[in-house]
């Protein structure tokens, strides 16, 4: 069996519809309301075929290119305000995270045969958990009336994971995106305790324990493959802030410090990622941005004259 296999290779059923990231687009975004809809004009035609096929598709036909931050979810969402789109979104895009999760934990126990039978051991337990949790996201999404696929899937998560480095890996998958995933699991706890649902307050609470074990393993591990080696101990530092910075993106990123300082994260490190949303665009300006998108998109539809920008 090849080693070190790129996302391209993923296997997946005809259900599923693969779609690029829009990571680097939303990273490069600056605070100004006018330059965000320039740039969304621009690559709105992109963005229509990325969902083409979805039920984003009729979303897109009705927002506008800017559709996501009118209808943003995960953990950048006020508590106990999710339409049931949103909530079918989120819970999808968590369900393909965990089966990336559970690919890329197989392939780091593969693609490392001289890694110390303890490090494999922790690998062999996240594939048995990630497992677990795809099994339970896939019946919350049921749980959500919505249906494997209707959205499409970005493979970032699996992308972190093609590092040649296992330490890299470690850092990207476990200590940032895992990390991450705690941050929208509180979240998603706490929505579900403030409707009511105690379905998804539990399930979500029993894959949150899981996950705040991956992200120890990623810190103690991490500890361990650079002990001693202060260069390989710093690039895995800028590793982690550069990932965690692709992700601040119009965020007031509420942390679950408890959780994250349990699973190996320092005071310092947290305030460092709370600081790293600070050059990112502000929520507001996001929003505002997205409505002028919006109005311009229902304009054009409705036949009108769009003055260009
Ligand atoms: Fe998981
Ligand atoms: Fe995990």
């Amino acid at each position: 069996m090849q080693r070190f296999m790129e996302s391209e290779g993923l296997a997946r059923d005809r259900r599923f519809k693969r779609t690029t990231s829009q990571n680097r687009l939303l990273q490069s975004l600056p605070d100004d309301v006018n330059e965000i809809v320039r740039i969304f004009e621009l690559v709105a035609s992109k963005i229509r075929e990325r969902v083409a096929g979805t039920a984003l598709e009729a979303v897109y036909d009705d927002l506008g290119p800017a559709f996501q931050f009118l209808t943003a979810s995960g953990g950048r969402q006020a508590k106990g305000e999710r339409s049931p789109l949103q909530l079918r979104m989120q819970l999808h895009g968590i369900f393909v995270g965990e089966v990336q999760a559970l690919e890329a934990a197989g392939r780091t126990l593969w693609d490392f045969p001289d890694a110390p039978w303890e490090f494999n051991k922790d690998m062999a337990r996240q594939c048995w958990d990630e497992a677990r949790h795809v099994q339970t996201f896939e019946k919350l999404i049921g749980h959500a009336d919505g249906e494997v696929g209707e959205f499409p899937e970005t493979t970032f998560l699996f992308d972190a994971a093609c590092n040649d480095d296992p330490v890299l890996r470690l850092t990207g998958v476990n200590r940032c995106l895992e990390g991450l995933a705690c941050d929208a699991f509180r979240s998603l706890i706490d929505y579900g305790k403030g409707i009511g649902d105690d379905i998804i307050a539990q399930a979500v609470d029993f894959v949150l324990a899981d996950e705040l074990t991956h992200v120890r393993f990623g810190s103690e591990w991490v500890k361990e493959f650079t002990h001693g080696d202060a260069e390989r101990k710093a690039s895995a530092r800028e590793f982690q802030r550069e990932t965690e910075r692709s992700f601040s993106f119009g965020s007031q990123r509420e942390l679950a410090r408890e959780e994250r300082l349990e699973a190996g994260f320092t005071d310092e490190e947290l305030d460092e990622i709370e600081s790293l949303s600070a050059d990112a665009p502000r929520r507001e300006t996001l929003l505002r941005a997205a409505e002028i998108l919006r109005d311009r998109h229902r304009a054009r539809k409705a036949g009108e004259e769009v003055a260009p920008l």
